[in-house]
């Protein structure tokens, strides 16, 4: 079997809560032990409430934080413990799209400066950056003409083509995008999708594409990974999961998007309750206190991720 692009063993992030001066008084489980493989060229989406812990998952993995546990492999290779010179040289191969291009572009800078901060990092030559850098700008679908404008005289959805040239420019394998279309109109949305998907497909590039809303990640994914609380609860091909979720939180998130045909009748379940806090999880399953199914045994017992119909679920259902 082919080695996959990038490994996820056990993944934990806890944030510890300062209390008082010295006093440490717990922790956030942001991410409570994660399992995920991505394959070379494919796109894995990952879905969940805000405050599940996604964005927590994207940074951990291209160790923007470090991980409280587990193993992070990229091409078979365990990157977990690399320090900060090895690592700096791995990000060529991983990087990272976020949500708010504004506030990840430095509005000092032009683009061309801004386009030309990875090559120097990466001591690129100087006379191999322009030809780079005029090549990017334009496969975002940008012009040479907009090299010499800043940030602030863009839109929001020019702006994030140019988040995404800055996480091209290295010609990375592996691009995790967290909420890159959420801040944007949904008309443009769209066009950046679209983006996204052209440049796969003439880079070559693996995602990990992070996002609140479902639509969207049913829009862009090959397999999608439905998150709770810190965890993993269904990870499924996109069609499959679309077409039959099994797991009742998947259930509750697909009952909720709006359909065109109105002839298709849909009960939308309700969750009851809000998000419980990372701090103070519930025992037993996670969603067992807002789940429509719950069971004695959901109270108690963490159920793992199993096979089944051709997807993992961790649920006490089946
Ligand atoms: N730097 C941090 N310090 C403490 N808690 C954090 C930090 N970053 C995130 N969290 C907490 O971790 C949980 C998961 O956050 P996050 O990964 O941002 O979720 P998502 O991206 O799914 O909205 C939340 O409860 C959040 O408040
Ligand atoms: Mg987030």
């Amino acid at each position: 079997m082919d080695t996959p692009l990038l490994e996820v063993k056990g993944l934990k992030k806890y944030f510890m809560k300062k209390k008082g001066l010295l006093l440490q008084s717990g922790s956030v489980k942001a991410v409570d032990g994660i399992d995920l493989s991505v394959k070379q060229g494919e796109t894995l989406g990952i879905v969940g409430e805000s405050g599940c812990g996604k964005s927590t998952v994207g940074r951990a993995i291209l160790r923007l934080l470090e991980p409280t546990e587990g193993q992070i492999l990229f091409q078979g290779r365990d990157i977990t413990r690399l320090d900060a010179k090895e690592m700096r040289g791995m990000r060529r191969h991983l990087q990272m799209v976020f949500q708010d291009p504004s506030a990840t572009l430095n509005p000092k800078l032009t683009v061309r400066q801004i386009l030309a901060e990875p090559l120097i990092a990466h001591r690129i030559e100087a006379k191999q950056r322009k030809p780079l850098i005029e090549e990017t700008i334009e496969v975002v679908g940008l012009s040479v003409s907009h090299l010499d404008r800043y940030p602030h005289q863009f839109s929001g959805g020019q702006r994030q083509r140019i988040g995404i040239a800055r996480a091209l420019m290295l010609r990375p394998q592996l691009i995790i995008a967290d909420e890159p279309v959420s801040a944007l109109d949904v008309s443009i949305q769209s066009q950046i999708l679209n983006l996204l998907q052209d440049l796969q497909k003439q880079f070559g590039l693996t995602y990990i594409f992070i996002s609140h809303d479902l639509g969207v990640v049913e829009h862009i994914s090959d397999r999608v990974g439905v998150m709770y609380l810190g965890g993993i609860v269904e990870l499924s091909d996109k069609s499959e999961l679309f077409r039959k979720p099994l797991h009742p939180y998947t259930q509750t998130l697909l009952s909720a998007i709006p359909r065109l045909d109105p002839d298709e009748k849909k009960e939308v379940i309700l969750l009851k309750g809000d998000l419980p806090s990372p701090s103070n999880p519930p025992a037993g399953c996670k969603f067992h206190p807002r789940c429509p199914a719950c069971m004695d045994i959901c109270m108690t017992e963490i159920p793992p991720l199993k096979k089944v119909e051709g997807r993992l679920v961790a649920c006490h259902l089946y």
